[in-house]
């Protein structure tokens, strides 16, 4: 008999009918005569409740039913009273097809914190909440191919190994097959990369950008969403060093366009969130609550699902850089000196500035734009004031900076001019630099943190937790 998914057997199944289903054993319970398995195959957060006629099954089959155990179980389907399930399952037949030794097995049907989860991270899809949110994820990078595609944008492959460095920022892993205990050395005494495996020094790339505007001054719009790395030795609940960008270019778009874009992007991902993961997003809903009973009643943050909604329903906030500036001079814990990092026109904003923003004066995720140029990429449009660049990063709550983007200078001679003050070596750009000399054209895009935007629909706390086998600085396991 073919196996039938959990879920399809809980949404459709009919008392009476015989099925075939498998997983694993969430809990076991009951008598001397009756056993219930609370049986789970990943296809939803609902467990299938099996229930099992002590009599009718080998002793031993039976005591090596254990939770975290692999089963193939036939049986037929009944209406179920107790279960909090419409359908259960009375088992026929018992095929036990892998056991997990109770005394060894890690997850055990109680309450694992995070942190633990996280040294078995191989194994901590087999709770409610991971599996919750890994479903979450998918559903997610589903919705981020459909947006883009329902609206005719074109999903190109930006590559991982790269030789430049997008962000200026130069934080990049380097890729190299050269012999780590004796690379050849030039002339000066420093590694000679031309005898390394490119030819030249390469990295894993910090951002599909720079690529992406080549195709979006050809497509028009396109899109990347792949892997990015930063080897920053940032250890927050906010950075990995391997994440997940999607980076949308787009000609002909200015920065309100680009700004309109990000807006209605993310507003469609939890729309479909809200209307396609119910089940998952209630269970997290609960999970939060439950976390969020520890914390002070003015500490505690609204309800997940209340949350998404409340986003999706409002318009972001867009202020200038220098308005928010202001905004934060004239607030409470500027003025009692609460906030630990200064705020003086010019200064990148830190965490808990953009989250007072977001979270005390506004109340609703904001657009900041127009930064100073000398905290931003040199690529960035600039300003007539001399000063500031069309930058725009949209700030969420709990979250802080969830997209980064700007309209891009189109100007090659503006740009050959900045990349000169920042120190951007233009003669290995020079193929960027051909955008701006035939045929350029005004043009912006945006980066959203995959991870930092599943932090938001799950009510997660720590990034680590919203990525399957989380890189950060001294741990890369699994
Ligand atoms: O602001 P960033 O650095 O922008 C770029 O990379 C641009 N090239 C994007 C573009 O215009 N095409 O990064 C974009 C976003 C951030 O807003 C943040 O959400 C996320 O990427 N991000 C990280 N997420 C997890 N861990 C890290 N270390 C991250 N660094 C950035
Ligand atoms: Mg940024």
């Amino acid at each position: 008999m073919k196996r039938i998914k959990i879920k399809d057997i809980l949404q459709t199944g009919e008392a009476g009918k015989t099925v075939v289903a498998k997983g694993w054993v969430r809990t076991k319970r009951g008598s001397k005569n009756v056993n219930f398995i609370a049986l789970n195959d990943g296809s939803t957060i609902h467990n299938l409740q099996v229930v099992v006629d002590v009599d009718s099954f080998d002793d031993s089959l039976l005591r090596n039913i254990n939770t975290g155990a692999a089963l193939s179980v036939s049986g037929k389907l009944a209406e179920s009273a107790g279960s909090g399930q419409k359908i259960e399952m009375v088992a026929t037949e018992i095929e036990l097809l892998g056991k997990a030794d109770p005394d060894k097995y890690p997850i055990q049907p109680k309450r694992h914190t995070l942190e633990f989860l996280r040294e078995n991270a191989h194994l901590r899809f087999r709770t409610n909440t991971f599996s919750a949110i890994f479903r979450v994820r998918h559903a997610m990078a589903f919705a981020v191919n459909k947006f883009f595609n329902d609206k005719g944008f074109t999903y190109l492959h930006t590559p991982i190994i790269t030789a430049s460095d997008a962000e200026g920022a130069g934080q990049m892993f380097r890729v190299s097959t050269l012999d780590p205990k004796s690379p050849p050395l030039n002339e000066d005494g420093e590694i000679d990369y031309s005898q390394d495996f490119f030819g030249k020094a390469t990295n894993l790339t910090v951002s599909g950008q720079l690529e992406g505007e080549l195709a979006a001054m050809a497509l028009g719009e396109i899109y990347t969403f792949g892997p990015t790395f930063r080897a920053e030795n940032s250890n927050t609940t906010r950075h990995l060093a391997e994440f997940w960008m999607i980076e949308p270019e787009m000609a002909f778009y200015d920065l309100k366009d680009n700004m309109d874009l990000a807006e209605e992007f993310l507003k469609s991902l939890i729309k479909y969130a809200l209307d396609n993961c119910k089940d998952d997003l209630q269970f997290l809903a609960g999970r939060l609550q439950q976390e969020e009973k520890s914390k002070p009643q003015n500490q505690r943050s609204m309800d997940l699902i209340e949350k998404l909604e409340f986003v999706l329903n409002n318009d972001f906030i867009r202020i200038t850089y220098t308005e928010a500036i202001n905004i934060l001079r004239n607030s409470k814990p500027f003025k009692k000196k609460k906030f630990q990092f200064p705020v003086e026109w010019g200064v990148d904003l830190q965490s808990e500035h953009e989250r007072f923003l977001v979270e005390k004066h506004f109340d609703c995720p904001v657009i900041l734009t127009d930064y100073p140029k000398d905290i931003k990429a040199f690529y960035m449009k600039q300003n007539g004031d001399g000063k500031t660049v069309g930058a725009m990063d949209v700030l969420f709550p709990q979250i802080g900076e969830i997209i980064g983007g700007s309209q891009r200078e189109e100007n090659l001679e503006k740009l050959e001019t900045r990349m000169k003050e920042m120190d951007v070596p233009a003669d290995e750009m020079d193929w960027y630099l051909d955008t701006r000399r035939f045929g350029s054209a005004e043009h912006s895009g945006f980066g959203l943190g995959f991870e930092r935007f599943i932090l938001f629909v799950t009510g997660m706390g720590n990034i680590r937790d919203v990525i399957a086998f989380p890189r950060t600085p001294k741990s890369a396991d699994f």
